[in-house]
């Protein structure tokens, strides 16, 4: 017996699956202008375990990608992307670490890390509150997709912390 609010056909026509769609395109846009980012924030890295800590990060980001255009699928969707300002901005963030800091400086590392982990925090905010609404709505495939990748970005997060406190902060207080 179909029910009124979690019957799939009404869900679909619901405000709450188009806001899920609305953050889905919102976080596909971010996650592939991000991916385009990264490599120049490796590069511009000083500490190694930073530039491939980063690295890794890139790939896993293409992987982002390729798990949001799953879900769009999954919607019977083709993915789509809307510009997001937040990591428009967040990114433009990063460039100005990049202008006001000395290349192969600890304080470089030290920005670099900072923009990443604002990069981070707002994926995990986004991914948290996709799974959220994926799972309210029973989308159990793309639940698993975007815990996924909620991990990556927390584990990333973490990494980051670690190599500033193991790696960069001590050296950049001194500079
Ligand atoms: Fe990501």
């Amino acid at each position: 017996m179909a029910t009124k609010s979690n019957s799939t056909g009404k869900m679909h026509d619901s405000k709450f699956h188009k806001l899920f769609v609305q953050e889905l395109k919102d976080i596909y846009w971010a996650e592939s202008h991000l991916a385009k980012a990264l490599p120049k924030m490796s590069k511009a890295a000083t500490t190694p375990e930073l530039s491939k800590a980063i690295e890794k990060h890139t790939k896993e980001t293409q992987e982002h990608v390729e798990r949001l255009e799953k879900v769009f699928e999954n919607l019977g969707m083709k993915a789509s992307g809307k510009k997001c300002p937040a990591m428009e901005g967040l990114l433009e963030e990063g460039k100005e670490v990049l202008e006001d800091t000395k290349a192969d400086s600890m304080v470089r590392d030290a920005g670099i890390i900072i923009g990443s982990q604002k990069i981070e925090h707002y994926e995990i905010a986004a991914y948290g509150s996709l799974a959220a609404l994926a799972k309210k709505m029973g989308h159990n495939d793309s639940l698993k997709l975007l815990e996924q990748t909620l991990e990556e970005e927390k584990k990333t997060d973490a990494l980051l912390t670690q190599i500033a406190e193991e790696h960069v902060n001590e050296e950049a207080a001194q500079e």
